[in-house]
């Protein structure tokens, strides 16, 4: 096997999707340590300390600065390379959250046993379902009292739609809790506070009958697994890899994720089963993995800490071939040569110059805005990635100048900052409001400040009835003509030109699509 080919096989890139508190912080620091970057765990957690800071532009600052770093973490496991890409939840939550989703081969799903299927996990779940991404799922804080593991599993399927392969199997809960049952490997691993570190002889049982199995767990306990057992595994899936890899089935871990308990039976499972670099559409053709000529794209814009400078990095999904550094490369959608010499590699343990980067793994692109979410770079070949989209936008507010003269500025500002793809701007038909749109509350404090800072324009965002918004499409031109006539009030064009519906209610957006079929009402908008 080539080099190439050995590299891009042992990469698994993946993401995490919870409910903020679910445990994706813990449970990262976690696999970071197996993958031996002790220190980057640390420089995790203090990026949770910034979290609950709201609009306290230092914090934001901070928070800002440690996720350029943490934004992509890569890690060596089993002879294989993880890059594990940040999903911001709590207060930097943004559409960037949903579409570093579309930068993955499969993702890891975490949730709160006491909690079980949370909203935002409905959500970005939502997000993995346009690509039928591979999930497996953690379910986590097993050393606190939760819902009967067969509840969970239960509501996963039926809230998600997707099955449930229980792999592990607890033994216990909270106060009870004794281990976890391997259900392929048929082991029990015993739980032992503070001694999960690492694999431990002493805590693994070889099959339930195994000698000392029942003094460790008692036999009542014993008795009633086996039981339990026979019920879960009678009543649920078996693991099937075809269904997993069609996103049709998830496997299910139970664990402990600030105990390390059950983290790294998942973690094993996950490089051995996670898809390596799957190929990826474009406009005119797949594009393989394998291929020998270098292709990515960018899913996500970070500006730099330092506003001064409008230095921004890009951040570029390899899906073929091999970076090398200072190689030139076409960015297909200006149609000109650029040269990457200190594109940025994201090591767990440090952030450094890349010399050769392979598919699945993502490098750090500096520009001063040249570079747009969507970009595709190739070695000279025309083509254009899909499926790295806009999403609707879920919060809006309206910009309210201070200054009546400073309206090009202003326009011209957060026409900029949404192009780096955290919030979108909109200008209705029919008034000269002009409306942000966004996922994540904190990110209107982060546009008012930086038009303040970068574009010197004092603004502030008030509440707007829009509830909702849509891309509208028809193929019929004079429908399309009719609809825009009548609907006139509720619609706006977006930063690039495209027609937009934004409902003031829920209710409105169902009435409008019931009253023209003809018309789709898109909630994700491809970038041209
Ligand atoms: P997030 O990134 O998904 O938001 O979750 P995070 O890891 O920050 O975890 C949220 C809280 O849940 C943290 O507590 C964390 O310690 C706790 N937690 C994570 N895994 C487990 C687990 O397996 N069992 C239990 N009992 N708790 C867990 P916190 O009080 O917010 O922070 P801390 O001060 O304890 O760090």
């Amino acid at each position: 096997m080539s080099s190439h080919l050995q590299e891009t096989h042992r990469r698994r890139t993946f993401a995490i999707v919870s409910h903020p508190d679910a445990g994706k912080t813990t449970l990262t620091e976690k696999l970071l340590l197996f993958g031996g970057a002790i220190q980057m765990a640390g420089s995790v957690k203090s990026r949770k300390a910034a979290r609950h800071a709201t609009s306290d532009w230092m914090a934001l600052e901070k928070e800002r600065g440690i996720s350029v770093t943490s934004s992509v973490m890569q890690f060596p496991y089993e002879g294989k390379i993880v890059n594990l890409l940040d999903t911001p939840g709590h207060a930097d939550f943004s559409e960037d959250t949903y579409r570093v989703l579309t930068a993955v081969d499969s993702a890891l799903m975490v949730i709160d046993c006491a909690k079980g299927v949370e909203e935002r996990t409905i959500k970005l779940m939502e997000v993995c379902r346009l690509r039928d991404t591979p999930i497996m799922t953690f379910i986590n804080k097993l050393d606190r009292e939760g819902r009967e593991p067969i509840e969970l599993l239960d509501e996963v399927e039926s809230v998600l739609g997707i099955a449930c392969a229980p792999l592990t199997w607890p033994i216990g809960m909270g106060k009870r809790l004794k281990g976890v049952y391997h259900m392929l490997l048929d082991e029990v691993h015993l739980f032992e506070q503070g001694k999960n570190f690492t694999r431990q002889d002493s805590t693994i049982f070889k099959g339930l009958d195994a000698p000392g199995l029942e003094e460790a767990l008692g036999s009542q306990v014993l008795a009633d697994l086996k039981d339990e057992l026979e019920l879960v595994q009678g009543a649920s899936h078996a693991f099937d890899i075809e269904q997993y890899l069609a996103g049709q089935l998830t496997p299910v871990f139970f664990g402990s994720a600030v105990n390390n308990f059950g983290v790294q039976l998942l973690l094993d499972f996950f490089v051995a089963h996670a898809p390596s670099p799957q190929p990826r559409s474009t406009l005119g053709r797949d594009i393989e993995p394998n291929e020998e000529k270098l292709t990515g794209f960018v899913f996500k814009i970070q500006a730099n800490m330092d506003p001064a400078h409008r230095d921004r990095v890009a951040f570029m999904r390899i899906c073929s071939g091999t970076y090398t550094a200072g190689m030139k490369m076409l960015q297909t959608r200006t149609g000109k040569d650029v040269r990457i010499a200190n594109a940025l590699t994201f090591m767990a343990s440090d952030r450094e110059i890349v010399e050769k980067a392979y598919p699945g793994d993502v490098i750090g692109l500096h520009n001063h805005g040249t570079i747009g979410i969507g970009d595709t770079f190739t070695e000279g070949e025309a083509i254009s990635f899909t499926g790295i989209p806009n999403f609707a936008p879920e919060l809006f507010r309206r910009a309210r100048l201070r200054d009546p003269l400073k309206m090009k500025a202003l326009q011209k500002g957060l026409a900029q900052l949404s192009e780096e793809g955290a919030t979108q701007f909109f200008r209705p038909l029919m008034s000269n409001d002009l409306i942000l749109g966004a996922v994540g509350v904190l990110q209107f404090d982060v546009v008012a400040y930086r038009l303040k800072d970068e574009y010197n324009v004092d603004a502030s965002f008030e509440a707007v009835s829009v509830n909702t918004a849509r891309w509208v499409h028809c193929d019929d031109p004079r429908k399309m003509e009719e609809f825009k006539e009548k609907n006139a009030m509720n619609l706006a064009y977006d930063a690039a030109g495209e027609l937009v519906y934004i409902a003031p209610t829920r209710v409105n957006l169902q009435l409008a699509q019931e009253r023209w079929p003809q018309v789709r009402f898109a909630a994700t908008r491809e970038h041209a």
